[in-house]
């Protein structure tokens, strides 16, 4: 059974990254079915956050990352930082890079290559028993970018069974950056047989197959906060949780919160 709407429709704006959203509170609504997993964001019927990012980022129609190639910003060629004069002249630089490139954002691997994926390699490095071959799995690895900086560190720094005997798997929900995750750590053809991508939405458990007792290290950069989640919002540090709804209006959404349905509320609790 669902909880009952609460009295007060919070006035909250949200911009969701992936797409510049106004949100208003609106009109007391009829308590909404649920609608898990739904895979159309236009309608009348209020939804969970958590069916809104399906929709918006999975749906094999109209979703953000189902949908558009050059999602995931790539620079061609790495900043070189050691000619900044410190900090203004980075935000100068990085402003010319945005008027050059047609996107929206660069993740930090992007914006600190090669440095960013050297880094996590040479940790992994560190503290991996390379004893025993490596296996690096990588969530949504964008334009391989990640990849190909911790294939070219672990090719060039540890001993050359470390880097013969590796596995580098990538998990990734888009074909186009499937594709072109390939293209990147290709550029040094001796990763590709390390490298695979299996093309499939990590979040279904189906995928990942038997447990594999082997120790393997998991990356996920920049990925965690677009899997789908719920949303909850309380007032202040009295009043009781409430989760959000959102219901599309023309080219807006409102935003309704209700008590905590019970699954939300069973997992809150714990
Ligand atoms: C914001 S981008 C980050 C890309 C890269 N990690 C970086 O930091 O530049 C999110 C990446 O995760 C992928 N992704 C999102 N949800 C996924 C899922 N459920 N399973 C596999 N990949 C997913 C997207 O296609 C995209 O490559």
């Amino acid at each position: 059974m669902m909880g009952r709407r609460t009295s007060d429709a919070v006035k909250i704006s949200i911009l969701f990254s992936f797409r510049a959203t106004k949100v208003f509170s609106g009109e007391p609504l009829a308590y909404p079915s649920p609608a898990f997993f739904s895979t159309s964001i236009v309608g009348e019927t209020p939804i969970l956050v958590r069916d809104f990012i399906r929709s918006a980022l999975y749906d094999p129609n109209h979703g953000y990352f189902s949908q558009r190639s050059g999602v995931v910003g790539m620079l061609e060629k790495s900043i070189k930082f050691n000619q900044l004069e410190g900090r203004k002249a980075y935000m100068r630089h990085l402003d010319k890079i945005y008027k050059q490139h047609d996107i929206a954002w660069f993740t930090p691997v992007e914006l600190f290559k090669p440095w960013y994926a050297h880094g996590i390699a040479e940790a992994i490095m560190r503290t991996a028993n390379l004893s025993i071959p490596l296996q690096i799995y990588e969530i949504g690895g964008g334009s391989g970018t990640c990849a190909k900086g911790i294939m070219d560190y672990i090719m060039l720094n540890a001993p050359a069974r470390v880097y013969n005997n590796m596995t580098y798997t990538s998990v990734e929900i888009s074909s186009s950056l499937a594709k072109k995750q390939i293209e990147t750590v290709g550029e040094v053809r001796s990763h590709l047989s390390r490298f695979t991508v299996e093309c499939r939405d990590a979040a279904d458990r189906s995928g990942w197959g038997d447990v594999n007792p082997q120790p393997c290290w998991v990356i996920m950069l920049e990925v965690l906060d677009n899997l789908p989640h719920d949303l909850i919002y309380s007032k202040n540090q009295v009043s009781p949780w409430t989760e959000v709804w959102l219901e599309k209006r023309h080219d807006r959404y409102a935003m309704h919160n209700y008590i905590l349905t019970p699954c939300i509320f069973v997992f809150f609790s714990h």
